[in-house]
């Protein structure tokens, strides 16, 4: 079993969520759409695009797929029992299909990219299969399954952003959304199948984002989370109206040389927008819109992004920083591209340039050929941070990934596991130790709605990402900051009250 503190980014209580919206006036075309989704915080805000292009073509959405025309399953492949999670729920809905033989069924998102038309002969069921690039083409593919085919797109892009494509989020709580900043990824840590389901890395366009997290302001939302699966290689160069975008080997090539500087107008002239630029325009926007952002690499979060979100009050101060591994050996075996030195010096600069801010991580166990040595650097690396929270995993051996085809999958399912329940284990003293350093202090919470467990408590989280539970006080609503003092705490929640 993997073991997870929740935040936002990757939501236990998300996992095989669906999305309903509301119909488009006039573009009904009398089917229903049902899709709900899986994986990370990018496959969430993926569905909300699909979901967008689809009712441009007049499809409604519903909750309940036993009444759906088309059935749609967001997919990820991260780990092996992710994927289990979703042949399960296929098996499911074949008896939907079987007594509504019409229904399309879709798959989508990384399990389509990895599997391609391998999965229309293994799953009989599976109609359409359609990677996390190609979702511009649906209605097409919808077309041909009408047609009596079965369709496939797996092509991965090395410039599709969906940039132009408003995302749909009504079934948000119309607070918090998720801003998609970049799309794939060009690390190739070697455990990981990401850059092979996602592809290439590419930059969206920072006019739209800056557009985008404008109108969610305008719309009432408070925050905003920026997400990418490397964030602080974002990059993007505003193209000269005479000029077409530039390749992505250009883009490559390219040094950061010539950056916008604070708030600057984006005017005429070709400029490159990194991370720090970007955060700094989205900060912009208004100081009651919070800013997050996810996820940091520890080989690209440099002192300028450090010192964009110490400048603004409204970037909050929160990192996630993956580690994955304390141990330089496992580091570099993993493709991580930095050592446990080089880590502990950013841990130190975020120490130095934002003494407030949580940090927290990503943790593996049970990597091919970990020595207990080794993993015990992993636990000295929580006892050195102290970090707020980590997802912790055991290694999942992944076909195709650089680490599959180099090395053996040789720690004893055991070993990983009982390493794995040391580290939960630790990781859980030191949120109650972090949780416990907050007693008494009044936090800045913005009131995201009612506490799961009773409507007499609202619920929000601080500046730095804790969960903060408090009664409900006149004067207050959802989408409201509240200064709260803490009076309690458990290791993932703060208790307390509404002060002025
Ligand atoms: N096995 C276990 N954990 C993995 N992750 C990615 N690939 C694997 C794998 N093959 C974890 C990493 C990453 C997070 C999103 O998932 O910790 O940061
Ligand atoms: Fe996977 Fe590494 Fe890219 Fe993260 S940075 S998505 S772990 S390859």
């Amino acid at each position: 079993m993997d073991l997870l503190i929740p935040d936002k980014v990757h939501d236990e209580s998300r996992q095989g969520e669906a999305l309903l919206l509301e119909p488009v006036v006039g573009k009904n075309n009398g089917r229903k759409l049902y899709i709900e989704s899986y994986g990370c915080a990018m496959n969430f805000s993926d569905s909300e695009i699909v979901a967008s292009i689809l009712a441009d073509s007049g499809f409604e959405t519903t909750s309940d797929f036993n009444n759906a025309d088309v059935v749609f399953i967001n997919t990820c492949s991260i780990r092996e029992n992710a994927e289990v999670r979703v042949r399960n729920r296929l098996k499911e809905f074949a008896g939907a299909k079987s007594k509504n033989p019409g229904m399309v069924v879709g798959v989508l998102g990384c399990m389509a990219e990895r599997l391609k038309a391998k999965f229309l002969e293994e799953e009989k069921l599976v109609d359409v299969v359609v990677g996390p690039d190609a979702y511009r083409d649906l209605p097409n593919l919808i077309e041909q399954v009408d047609g009596g085919q079965r369709a496939v797109n797996v092509l991965l892009s090395r410039e599709e952003t969906y940039a132009d494509i408003s995302p749909v989020r009504l079934n948000s709580n119309g607070i918090n959304a998720f801003v998609s900043i970049m799309r794939g990824c060009d690390n190739m840590c070697s455990f990981c199948v990401v850059p092979f389901t996602r592809g290439r890395e590419r930059s969206r366009d920072a006019v739209s984002i800056v557009k985008e997290c404008t109108d969610l302001f305008n719309q009432g939302y408070r925050e905003v989370t920026l997400l990418g699966q490397n964030v602080d290689s974002y990059k993007w160069k505003k193209p000269h109206p005479a000029s077409p975008q530039p390749s992505p080997k250009e883009r490559e090539l390219e040094t950061s040389s010539e950056v916008l500087s604070s708030g600057e107008d984006l005017g005429e002239a070709p400029k490159t927008v990194n991370f720090a630029n970007l955060l700094e325009m989205v900060a912009l926007v208004n100081p009651e819109l919070r800013v997050r952002f996810s996820t940091s690499h520890p080989k690209d979060i440099t002192d300028e992004v450090l010192y964009t979100i110490a400048k603004y009050d409204n970037i909050c101060n929160y990192i996630h920083l993956p580690v994955q591994s304390g141990n330089s050996r496992i580091l570099e075996l993993m493709n991580r591209t930095y050592d446990r030195d080089w880590y502990i010096n950013r841990i130190d600069a975020i120490r130095r340039i934002i003494p407030e801010c949580a940090i927290s991580t990503d943790m593996i166990t049970g990597f091919c050929t970990e020595t207990d040595e080794e993993h015990n650097d992993s636990v000295s690396m929580m006892d050195y941070v102290k970090y707020d929270f980590a997802y912790m995993f055991k290694y999942s051996e992944r076909p195709g990934t650089l680490a599959a085809k180099r090395y053996a999958d040789d720690i004893p399912e055991v070993v990983k596991q009982a390493r794995l329940a040391e580290i939960v284990a630790k990781q859980q003293q030191y949120s109650f130790y972090r949780m416990q350093a907050r007693l008494g202090r009044v936090e800045k919470v913005l009131i995201e709605g009612f506490s799961k467990k009773s409507n007499n408590d609202y619920c929000g989280r601080s500046d730095q990402n804790a969960m903060v539970i408090f009664p409900v006080t006149e004067g207050y609503k959802p989408g409201q900051y509240a200064n709260v003092l803490v009076e309690r705490t458990t290791s993932a929640t703060l208790i307390g009250k509404i002060v002025e």
